[in-house]
């Protein structure tokens, strides 16, 4: 199992470059089963998430080709034959998303066995708001052996107001809505610019669409849709966690290729903080030097300030004067850091759903444990400042989403490498 080795001290210096988003990626990829059209979609991040879902479209019958070479980043898809409409338990139980295919498959096919997604180390993460969504559009879905089966003739339009806001729920029935026999209104949606980015590739394939990034979408259902060609956004969490990592080591960091505009909550808590930052239309420089002021996190949904953002806010509470409250409200375990980081020196707390973060604390260097994708991100963070050599194990949960994470953290000076390979040398 591959482990980091991250040797603190090194303020980060230079440009660091944004992939494209995994959480755009991976509903951009699933909304390829809904035409027998070939998709193109650009700027895909190289990372085992999407490595996952393509050997999830590809047992299913599609013709999936990951770019090589100066095509790294361009993916093509064609699902001509959905000969297997199954999503297996061996693929979705290493990644939830792969509940993102069932709305799509029920709308090309008529019929969907997914297998259900268990818990995972954030929270329990059911999917019911897409089971009953999917039924309010007219689809039958029963459930055995730990699958869901859904079949319909043709699913129907539907107004859908969601219980909660959940973003793959929204993606999921946006997805089926296209193909839907008439018109579906959905109130309470998500707002994350996953879904904006998501609508405006199925608009581009022909889908009839109306206030995606808004609460309300309206979809109009069309017979057919055909292949397009798309370029994801920037991953705005790979963004805020560079943001992070200039500012926690005192460096002076270009931050290039991604979106401000998706960032704003961020941005307004680490200029609170005293961060130095400089936005331009596609990058920010972030300067921090001194002591920070604490200022205190509560996530939200977009436009809020992210749940995926939080445990690297935390790693940066812990280097500031005073004491940091962090409320978590989209997930009911997201703290699973908190541990690794106090073991590392911090001084944190956790009642329920609020983390009190005492600071400043020196951190010293650990043999530490990744438990999820963004946990494992707070760590890298910590060690970057951390006195000695800390060693990572489990960062095959950081694979799964940020791309040559050590690579780029290295080229602007960090001090960090691999032992072990991820990808076989094939
Ligand atoms: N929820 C339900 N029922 C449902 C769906 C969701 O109760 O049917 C609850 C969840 O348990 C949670 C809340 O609603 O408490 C929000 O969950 P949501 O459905 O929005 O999460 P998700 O769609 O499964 C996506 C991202 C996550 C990100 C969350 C919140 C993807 C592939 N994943 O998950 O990303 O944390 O939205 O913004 O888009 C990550 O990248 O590290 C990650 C976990």
């Amino acid at each position: 199992m591959d482990k980091f080795v991250v040797r603190g001290g090194n303020p980060l210096l230079g440009t660091i470059k944004v992939s494209g988003a995994k959480n755009s990626a991976l509903p951009c990829m699933a909304a390829a089963i809904l035409t027998g059209d070939e998709l193109i979609l650009e700027n895909i991040p190289q990372v085992r998430d999407i490595e996952t879902e393509r050997r999830l479209l590809a047992a299913m019958g599609a013709e999936v080709d990951l770019g090589y070479g100066r095509a790294q980043h361009r993916t093509s898809i064609r699902c001509a034959v959905l000969s297997d409409p199954v999503a297996k338990y061996e693929i979705v139980k290493t990644m939830r998303a792969s509940s993102l295919v069932l709305g799509p498959l029920i709308a090309r096919t008529g019929i969907a066995r997914v297998a259900m997604p268990g818990g995972c180390a954030i929270g329990g993460r059911p999917i019911d708001l897409h089971i009953k969504g999917l039924e309010a559009m007219g689809a039958t879905i029963t459930q055995d052996h730990g699958y869901l089966e859904a079949r319909t003739n043709r699913l129907h339009g539907a107004h859908i107001v969601f219980d909660k806001i959940t973003v793959t729920g929204t993606e999921d029935l946006l997805m089926a809505a296209t193909l839907a026999d008439g018109d579906s209104l959905f109130e309470n949606c998500a707002r994350e610019p996953e879904v904006s980015d998501l609508a405006a590739l199925l608009n581009a394939m022909g889908a009839k669409i109306k206030g995606a990034g808004t609460s309300t979408i309206n979809v109009h259902g069309v017979a057919k849709l055909h292949g397009a060609r798309h370029r994801i956004n920037p991953d705005r969490i790979e963004a805020g966690t560079f943001l992070i990592a200039g500012a926690i080591t005192g460096g002076d960091l270009n931050v290039d290729c991604c979106n401000p505009a998706h960032l704003g909550a961020l941005i307004a808590k680490l200029e609170a903080c005293g961060v130095r930052l400089n936005v331009g239309n596609d990058h920010i420089r972030v300067r921090s030097g001194g002591s920070l002021k604490s200022t205190s996190i509560s996530t939200e949904e977009f436009p809020g300030f992210p749940t995926d953002m939080q445990a690297q806010f935390t790693a940066l509470a812990t280097q500031i004067e005073g004491t940091t409250t962090v409320t978590e409200n989209i997930f009911e375990n997201r703290f699973m850091h908190v541990q690794e980081l106090n073991r590392m020196g911090a001084n944190i707390t956790v009642e329920g759903r609020t983390a009190t973060v005492r600071g400043r604390t020196p951190l010293e260097s650990a043999a530490v444990m990744c438990s999820d994708l963004r946990a494992s991100a707070s760590l890298v963070l910590a060690a970057l400042v951390a006195d000695g050599e800390t060693i990572l194990d489990r960062v095959y949960h950081l694979d799964r989403g940020y791309e040559h994470f050590e690579e780029k953290l290295r080229n602007v000076g960090a001090q960090i490498r691999r032992m072990g390979d991820v990808f076989s040398k094939k």
